[in-house]
């Protein structure tokens, strides 16, 4: 089958059996095609509590899946491929965190919502990168423990040099590697354009942006600009789906390592198996974790 065919079976069964689809952005261009709603992570949370359908199909990774069930019980939540998973939601448990949090009794857990929906069930507050700063500035303590991504946790504490914030040392391993190196090679080959950058890069790195912001945030930033260039600082398929946006402007990789082997892991026909039932994982989460879990998610939607 080729593409186009793939793509049009998805659209006509999604339509028979009640399917949402919902892709983040970083998933492959023929994915957001096919999709429902697209976005970051923060967006595709409040899209998959909205959406009407009793079937939703997570095209992205487990903890997004999982947020999804959270938010949404009485529906069935898929994962096309169960393979999916996130190298940082993957590196705290709630055993390592519940010792951690002894430690610092009076402070607000904040849990960026790359987490376990195990891990969620003993946080405070949830937080995407698109809302992190702003659900910072609003908790109502002046103590933050801020788990797991100390990168975008130190980008946070700067915008709030008020508070009082302990990082731990995770993070994502995709968007750490990038050094200023690989910042002044993107920069000499082109000089004219403007550096995006996610905030799970190092300081060093985020220091030299131009713009800092969630995928959607560098998305969204780009479109609107009269710049015509740009260096982009996250997943490569940023860059490409920008450039199919906009054909007249340019977008340039900060750096090829800037590739998640989790995100893609997900093929269009995964998708497709999944919208046909034969392929998939249905995320099923006891009621006590959803429950537990779902206070820092509903208190990060309240504040964000
Ligand atoms: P966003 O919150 O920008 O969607 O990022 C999710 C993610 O996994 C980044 O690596
Ligand atoms: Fe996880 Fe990093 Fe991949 Fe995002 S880019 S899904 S944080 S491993």
């Amino acid at each position: 089958m080729t593409i186009s065919e793939i793509q049009s079976e998805i659209i006509k069964l999604k339509k028979e059996k009640d399917i949402c689809i919902l892709a983040h952005s970083y998933q492959a261009r023929e994915i957001l095609e096919v999709a429902d709603y697209t976005g970051d992570s923060y967006k595709l949370s409040v899209d998959a509590s909205k959406a009407p359908n009793n079937n939703i199909i997570m095209s992205g990774v487990r903890f997004m899946a999982e947020t999804c069930k959270i938010l949404a019980p009485q529906k069935h939540i898929y994962l096309p491929n169960p393979g999916a998973g996130c190298s940082m939601a993957d590196q705290m448990d709630k055993q390592l965190i519940s010792q951690i949090k002894k430690m610092y009794p009076d402070y607000t857990v904040v849990a960026y919502i790359n987490t376990t929906a195990d891990l969620k069930t003993i946080c405070d507050v949830c937080v995407t990168s698109s809302s992190a700063v702003e659900i910072c500035k609003k908790i109502d303590n002046d103590n933050i423990l801020f788990i797991p991504d100390c990168n975008l946790g130190d980008y946070v504490a700067k915008q709030i040099p008020e508070k009082n914030f302990k990082l731990l040392s995770g993070g994502c391993p995709i968007h750490a590697c990038v050094n200023t190196d690989d910042v002044k090679k993107a920069k000499e080959l082109y000089p004219n354009a403007e550096l995006l950058v996610h905030p799970e890069c190092t300081p060093d790195v985020v220091a030299l942006a131009d713009y800092v912001g969630s995928t959607s945030g560098i998305m969204d930033y780009a479109v609107k600009s009269d710049k015509k260039e740009f260096i982009i600082g996250t997943e490569i398929s940023i860059s490409e789906h920008l450039q199919y946006m906009c054909p007249d402007k340019k977008f340039h990789y900060l750096t090829l390592k800037l590739i998640c082997p989790n995100m893609k892991a997900t093929t269009l026909v995964d998708l497709y198996n999944c919208v046909k039932g034969v392929a998939g994982e249905e995320i099923l989460l006891d009621d006590k974790t959803i429950t537990d879990a779902k206070k820092c998610i509903d208190e990060m939607i309240r504040l964000g």
